[in-house]
């Protein structure tokens, strides 16, 4: 098992701390001197400064006041806490959008937005590119060396798309490298259809609401224009950085499963992955179903770079005041859900915000510091036990997990599905299928990594790809190849229907997948809300099924072709197709699941792929309800999380190994009980 390097060498440590905004507060220096206090306090060892300073750095174009962040960071590191330096990139000075409304976004309507808010640039205005590539130099000049900085916060939660002509330019120059001739992308486009075949580049446009939204193919390169451009401001953003010679990491923080962005495309101009988690915890009566998708999510971000820990950069300390209802974290659902980060491979817990700011619009969003400032508070109370508790996890820094399943849930293939009009136009559902895949691991404490389907299957003896609707070039031979070596991979219905461009495959669905699954998908049924069919085990079938499982939503009419059936429909025309099959292909075997089914169809169906399969659990047991388990190792040492979001009190039997307590080092009977939410770290040997 690998072990990574900890994130900073200055500080070898789970970090624990918060976005800190000191230039809101410089009317009153009392504050400030207060601050350094609390944060020692709340065990805080790390603050992300700056991300939205640059009226303070730069009050006037080319006038520079870096007095106050010098004061700040070196009372930082007298006092030993550390910094993300952030570039002000997310929000600019009003001056700049007065003088230079070249940098103000233009909507897909065509109108140009008024200054406000943040996070509303375009992406490709040179005068903003110029001014960031300035304050970002002075930046990286004065403080790359600075003993409490410790890395790079590029910008904020990157997002959005500008249409302005600067951006219409820089798409048709990017449609021109992709397709060369106006040949190529007419057909790659489709665009005899509906009489909307381009003629010359100039035509190029991006897709809006009261133009061009039909051509399905160019909807999917504009949002990989979108990706490759931020991408690309991104790496303009760090040009500075790594020209001045700074080797400290670069970040962005990430959100969560953020429609807009194909992420998988920054995992190599970053250093570290990070991300701002905001789960609607005690939104209904189990919070299990929110802890397995945020559980998912860490996944994901942990496998963007292939295992290496991550960022939680942003989380609550008790509740947002963006959400629908701003619910407050019961006692013990920080602790547990912080740990959550960490059971996943973050090797770090931070918080949006340190201290309320007193006006505009998150004065009412927690903070670990309340209005009411001082330490006496539920929130920061539960902030520094977490904190005392990090400190004393230092051996799980750059510890990691090596998982034997992977789940593919692919952002283009998620772009395609939903803007395509087909079998279910109202609830196609890709994200809640991802989820409910997900799910039984989560509930048995199988590791997973949560991949994109350019990664390599090669590692993993499991994998499974819910409606891999796009199938991009040789990736049908990536899955054949990982199946005749062993693999066990597991499909939907809506597979194999569109290759990279969105043209459907000609000859059969599902098109490149065809051979390796052994049948034909011939047609596909929408099911209104409230229609069903049965889906019946066949007697004696392979996985030891039995029973009729309700099918919905969604369901395919497929033919064996070397396949095996190990369920049939029970209703409608198409009774008795089968409805559930394997085919073996090589050394290892191809599952096709033709129908949306209900629980407890995916918790049956994965336990015994599990148990065939002889994938291994973090714990050798049946999981009580609402309890997973979590591992993170170093080779050596398996660093276990189990974690009760149940609301009930569970037991879990550890007799698989010799278990120790890793906060207070003693042994661990081999009956635990969990209260409700209640997170236990325990260690063992690693055979
Ligand atoms: C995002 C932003 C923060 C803050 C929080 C509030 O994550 O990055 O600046 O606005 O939301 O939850
Ligand atoms: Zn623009």
């Amino acid at each position: 098992m690998k072990k990574f390097l900890p994130i900073s060498d200055k500080i070898p440590k789970i970090l624990h701390g918060a976005d800190y905004n000191p230039e809101q507060w410089y009317r009153y220096p009392h504050v400030l001197e207060e601050d350094i206090r609390l944060m020692k306090l709340a065990n805080c060892n790390v603050m992300s400064v700056g991300i939205f300073s640059w009226a303070t750095l730069e009050p006037k174009e080319g006038v520079f006041t870096f007095k106050w962040l010098d004061d700040v960071l070196d009372t930082f590191a007298k006092n030993e806490i550390y910094v993300f330096l952030a570039t002000p990139s997310g929000a600019r000075p009003t001056w700049m959008s007065q003088k230079y409304p070249e940098v103000l976004r233009v909507s897909e309507n065509r109108v140009r937005n008024l200054h406000g808010a943040r996070h509303n640039h375009c992406f490709t205005s040179p005068v903003y590119r110029e001014k960031v590539e300035i304050i970002n130099t002075k930046l990286v000049e004065r403080y790359a060396d600075h003993p409490a900085v410790i890395g790079w916060h590029i910008s904020n939660e990157y997002s959005g798309n500008c249409h302005c002509h600067y951006c219409q330019e820089a798409f048709r120059d990017w449609v021109k490298q992709k397709y060369t001739t106006l040949e190529d992308l007419n057909h790659a486009w489709w665009t005899t259809f509906w009489s909307h075949t381009i003629t010359d580049w100039s035509q190029v446009e991006s897709p809006a609401r009261h133009g061009e939204m039909s051509v399905h193919g160019m909807n999917l390169d504009w949002k990989r224009f979108v990706t490759d451009q931020t991408v690309d401001f991104f790496k303009h953003e760090i040009g500075p950085i790594r020209k001045m010679g700074s080797n400290l990491p670069v970040t962005t923080n990430f959100m969560e499963a953020f429609e807009g962005l194909n992420y998988w495309k920054f995992k190599d101009v970053l250093d570290v992955v990070s991300w701002d988690s905001y789960p609607t915890w005690h939104e209904f009566d189990d919070n299990s179903e929110q802890a397995a998708w945020v559980g998912l999510i860490h996944d994901m971000k942990r496998s963007l770079k292939n295992g290496k820990p991550f960022m939680l950069m942003e989380s609550t300390p008790s509740s947002t005041n963006w959400q629908k209802v701003s619910k407050l974290k019961k006692p013990g659902m920080h602790f547990l859900s912080s740990l959550q980060a960490v059971a996943h491979g973050s090797d770090t817990v931070q918080y949006f915000q340190w201290r309320k700011s007193r006006g505009s619009s998150e004065k009412l969003h927690g903070a670990v510091v309340d209005h009411y400032g001082k330490e006496d508070t539920r929130v920061f109370r539960d902030v520094a036990n977490l904190g005392e508790a990090l400190s004393k996890l230092d051996a799980l820094v750059g510890t990691t997990v090596e998982p034997e399943v992977a789940l593919i849930f692919d952002t283009e293939n998620r772009w395609a599905i939903k803007d395509s009009q087909g079998p279910r136009n109202v609830g196609i559902h890709y994200e809640e299928t991802i989820r409910r895949h997900y799910r039984p691991l989560w509930d048995q404490g199988v590791p997973v990594d949560v991949i994109d389907m350019e990664c390599d299957f090669s590692k993993y003896k499991v994998l499974i790809a819910p409606m891999l609707y796009m199938v991009r070039p040789g990736v049908g031979e990536k899955i054949e190849r990982f199946v005749e070596n062993g693999g066990t991979f597991i499909t939907t219905y809506w597979s194999g229907i569109v290759d990279e461009n969105d043209l459907c495959f000609l000859g059969g669905f599902p098109g490149p997948l065809r051979k390796t699954l052994g049948i034909w998908s011939e047609e596909i049924d929408g099911l209104h809300d409230g229609q069903t069919n049965g889906v019946t085990m066949t007697k004696g079938n392979t996985l030891g099924l039995e029973g009729t499982y309700e099918a919905i939503e969604l369901c395919d009419l497929i033919h064996l072709e070397g396949a095996e059936a190990l369920a049939y429909y029970q209703e409608d025309f198409y009774a008795n197709q089968p409805a559930l099959t394997v085919n073996y292909l090589g050394k290892g075997k191809a599952y096709y699941i033709a129908s949306r089914n209900q629980e407890p169809f995916h918790t049956d169906f994965l336990s015994q792929v599990i148990k065939q399969e002889g994938i291994k659990r973090v714990i050798n047991t049946d999981l009580p309800e609402g309890v997973t388990a979590q591992m993170r190792s170093d080779g050596e040492n398996e660093y276990v999380f189990l974690s009760n979001f149940g609301e009930r009190e569970q037991k879990v039997s550890l007799t698989d190994a010799y278990y120790v307590d890793l906060l207070n080092a003693e042994p661990v009977a081999s009956e635990l009980t969990l209260t409700q939410y209640e997170v236990r770290l325990l260690k063992r040997k690693a055979n």
